[in-house]
């Protein structure tokens, strides 16, 4: 179901006593609003941010997991740990860990399949690089990798998932797609999606650069549900503004 989310992904900071400070600055500023609130947070905070979020509308999700159930996975966290701890979100597909640690459609569909037979709700990103935009191939590249990423769920699963489309030349630079670009991207998102399950009714948010100043143009735009905000995400002041665009 469509509905307005605000995520923030804190990526590799943040400290346990950061989280929690963080927690109970943003908690009463953002009490009221009716948008949906996430923070997904590293690992070693996921634990004192769930506590310190308890009895708030703050939601918590990790950044990533892996798809296997348990085994010789070094280094590994398995989506029965993070629900056995009452984590609900999780970020599957980041643009970083497609980059730096060699995830691929494929294991972003794995991913997907698992967190969901868990309970968990995944946050699937996908998105282009600044070669593939200059190269026209955004809507190739954005289309393939959600079909991909869906690949074998059903309908109902879509209510469980969000997608967060990620330009990865936005990301972290400053520079963030126009409202219209990132709305026409989303807008076929939703077609693929559509062909695919028969309805379109699925969250879909923009990331890369998000701010206070931006967040609304893009916000109210007619396909995009809210935003998964990086650097703007790790000051509760900023990221409070952006949940309250
Ligand atoms: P950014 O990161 O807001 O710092 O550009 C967004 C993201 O990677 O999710």
């Amino acid at each position: 179901m469509r509905r307005k989310v605000i995520a923030g992904n804190w990526k590799m900071n943040m400290l346990p006593n950061e989280a929690m400070e963080f927690v109970n600055t943003l908690a009463p500023l953002v009490k009221d609003t009716k948008n949906e609130v996430i923070i997904c947070v590293p690992f070693t905070d996921l634990f004192y941010t769930l506590l310190t979020a308890q009895d708030t509308n703050i939601h918590v999700g990790a950044q990533n997991m892996h798809w296997e159930e348990s085994g010789a996975y070094t280094g590994e966290v398995s989506a029965d740990m993070l629900k056995s701890i009452n984590v609900e979100y999780v970020i599957i597909g980041h643009s970083e860990r497609r980059q730096y640690f060699n995830e691929t459609d494929e294991t972003v569909n794995l991913k997907v399949k698992t967190a969901l037979s868990k309970g968990l709700k995944p946050i699937v990103c996908v998105g282009e690089t600044l070669e593939q935009k200059e190269q026209g191939k955004t809507i190739e590249v954005i289309t393939s990798q959600i079909s991909k990423a869906l690949e074998n769920l059903t309908e109902q699963d879509l209510s469980n998932i969000i997608v967060a489309y990620e330009p990865i030349w936005a990301i972290g630079t400053g520079k963030t797609a126009t409202s219209d670009d990132a709305n026409n991207s989303i807008k076929e998102i939703r077609n693929e999606i559509k062909s695919k399950f028969g309805t379109d009714d699925v969250t879909i948010l923009y990331g890369g650069s998000v701010k206070p100043e931006n967040a609304r143009e893009l916000f109210t735009m007619s396909d995009i549900d809210g935003g998964l905000v990086g650097g703007a995400s790790l000051n509760a002041l900023e990221f409070n503004k952006i949940v309250n665009y």
